[in-house]
């Protein structure tokens, strides 16, 4: 009898400990979640799978370049939970030890008990509670990256990558090549603007400096002014003074400008004539009143057809440090620059 007991008993423990391991697995396989949601998709793919994001179809949306969307769901797939007080109009978001609050309209956020600013508020939209993404899963530890043609992004549990030491080495090495910031400006916006790129991103700065100086009426584009003939002149290269000498010692090269008449200037122009920027990568940025930075990108790229032309940027002199990182991260801009 007493045999049989033993024997029963052995049974039990391989079975328990071949529960545990298998916990364990499923456990590995929750630490490696990926995330996909898309602009205008009411569904999104968690590990290949797809699922609501809501009961009611909501979909993500942009507002002042933040996704917003829904987000019980995708926190509760990322292994966190979400917890909403209507009395207060607050979210409480809780994913391991970190714990984020929100309110609606209010764009302070607390994380751990301090206190973040957002970009864009939490709204409240067909009576669904529209939270910022990127803030919640970034603070989670989340990657998160946006990719601009499918307008989607894709959140991934970094623990992989923080995991793998061949990856965690490589980021700790110091840079071998560099990255430059080139720019123009006429009126000094796009300079305030080059300046906190290359602070971001470590980047040496060029300044291009046109042989003959823009005064305020060349610039005076309610008139027949030189700026306006410049951009009506499709042969139009005015020529810059100072001369750029270690072009091979950079591998990724940012070009900011202001936008005039829908584009870049002219300016730019002669500089891509004037040097070869075959196989670098292309950061543009550009300041404006109101237009956007495409037309320019798509002209970037006819004219540096050999090189990696990445999402361009419009930023303001007011723009935050915060908003050049998200830029640099989406383009992924560090795995641009070569480690030794
Ligand atoms: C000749 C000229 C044309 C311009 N055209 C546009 C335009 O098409 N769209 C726009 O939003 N802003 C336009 N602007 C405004 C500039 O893009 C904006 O003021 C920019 O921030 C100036 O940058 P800067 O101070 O670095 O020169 C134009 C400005 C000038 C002088």
């Amino acid at each position: 009898m007493k045999k049989i007991i033993s024997f029963l008993l052995s049974i039990c423990m391989i079975l328990s400990l071949t529960l545990t391991s298998c916990a364990a697995e499923e456990k590995q396989t929750e630490n490696n979640t990926t995330i996909i949601l898309k602009i205008g998709s009411p569904t999104m793919t968690v590990n290949g799978n797809d699922m609501p994001i809501d009961e009611q179809g909501t979909v993500p949306v942009i507002v002042n370049g933040r996704t917003l969307l829904p987000v019980r769901a995708v926190v509760e797939q990322m292994g966190g939970t979400v917890d909403w007080n209507g009395e207060t109009q607050e979210v409480t978001l809780i994913y391991g030890e970190d714990e984020i609050k929100l309110t609606i309209g209010s764009t302070e956020a607390l994380l751990n008990g301090e206190k973040q600013t957002l970009d864009v508020a939490p709204t409240v939209t067909n009576g669904r509670t529209m939270l910022p993404i990127r803030f919640i899963a970034e603070s989670f530890k989340f990657k998160v990256e946006w990719n601009e043609r499918e307008q989607s992004v894709t959140i991934t549990n970094t623990k992989t990558a923080v995991e793998n030491p061949a990856k965690q080495l490589e980021e700790m090495k110091e840079p071998t090549s560099k990255s430059l910031v080139v720019y123009f400006s006429a009126t000094g916006n796009t300079k305030v603007l080059a300046e906190k790129i290359a602070e971001e991103s470590g980047s040496d700065v060029f300044e291009i400096v046109p042989k003959e100086p823009y005064t305020s009426a060349d610039l005076n584009y309610n008139s027949d002014c030189r700026a306006n003939d410049e951009q009506n002149d499709a042969n139009a290269r005015p020529a810059i003074s100072n001369k750029l000498e270690n072009l091979e010692d950079y591998d990724v090269i940012f070009i900011g400008y202001p936008i005039w008449w829908g584009t870049m200037p002219k300016i730019i122009n002669t500089f891509l004539d004037t040097y070869d920027l075959s196989d670098k990568t292309i950061m543009p940025f550009c300041t404006s009143g109101s237009s956007g930075i495409s037309s320019s990108v798509s002209a970037i790229k006819s004219a540096c057809s050999n090189a990696d032309v990445k999402t361009g940027f419009r930023g303001t002199s007011g723009t935050t440090s915060t908003q050049i990182r998200t830029w640099l991260t989406d383009n992924n801009f560090s795995d641009a620059i070569i480690r030794k």
